[in-house]
């Protein structure tokens, strides 16, 4: 299925478009009696953009959200937290804001059996009605959240081994952490709607490759063409190749 694409000259043009346009989707979404209920990514693509949620906090109503994390390492031992993804959200948004999302939820890094939590975690998201908006960023290798090269497309949250690729870009200090616990592309692909947000030329074969070849496992991101209502929101280097 064809998805809406929408290119940006520069960073700086996106990031308040992104914003304006999850202010609109938070309004429609408050429509009914339900909460809205976003999958939220980590990376530095999204710093800028939480950054513009906690100055809006009150327009997007922040207090509202139901959050679920996408992913986050593991296994986290004691000082390895700083690096979790949950310690990025607390930082660049949960803790900036006066009145917090109403759910806040991640998948816990130090649990003693993972599999049991990563069920906890898809049950989690059934029993509050499903995704209405994930946020996602791109890998250079194409992952979605951490679903790395060669998962499958109904996978559901799981523990995944993190691709060398990976590893290398995201611990560039210090010892890497080499599991992750992943909302699965099954999972993604059940959200009403799915916004991929790509800087730079480092993505753009990533975007390149999930939006114009054939599906396929090997380009997680590629699933996202199965699904009716993807928008991909491009600065000019990330679409370069399209
Ligand atoms: C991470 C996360 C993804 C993120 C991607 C890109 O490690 N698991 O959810 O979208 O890699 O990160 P960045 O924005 O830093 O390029």
């Amino acid at each position: 299925m064809r998805p809406v694409i929408l290119r940006y000259e520069t960073k700086a043009e996106l990031y308040p478009d992104l914003i304006h346009r999850l202010q609109g989707e938070i309004e429609n979404l408050r429509t009914g009696s339900r909460n809205p209920v976003l999958a939220l990514p980590t990376g530095n693509t999204m710093v800028p953009l939480y950054g513009l949620v906690t100055q809006k906090a009150e327009q997007l109503k922040v207090s509202t959200w139901k959050c679920f994390q996408l992913d986050e390492y593991y296994p986290l031992k004691q000082g390895s937290e700083t690096k979790s993804f949950r310690a990025y959200l607390e930082h660049h948004f949960f803790s900036k804001v006066e009145a917090p999302p109403t759910l806040m939820e991640s998948p816990d890094g130090f649990a003693s059996d993972p599999e049991a939590e990563c069920e906890r975690y898809e049950k989690k998201i059934a029993a509050e009605g499903g995704i209405d908006l994930a946020l996602l960023g791109i890998g250079t290798n194409g992952h979605i959240a951490f679903n790395e090269p060669g998962s499958p497309f109904d996978s559901k949250t799981r523990v995944i081994d993190l691709h060398p690729e990976t590893l290398a870009s995201n611990f560039k200090n210090g010892a890497p952490i080499p599991k992750a616990m992943t909302i699965g592309i099954g999972t993604l692909l059940q959200a009403k709607k799915i916004w991929v947000v790509a800087l730079s030329k480092t993505k753009a074969k990533a975007v390149q490759n999930a939006i114009e070849e054939r599906m396929n496992a090997n380009v997680p991101a590629s699933a996202l063409q199965l699904h009716p209502n993807v928008t991909w929101f491009l600065d000019s280097e990330a679409a370069s190749l399209l």
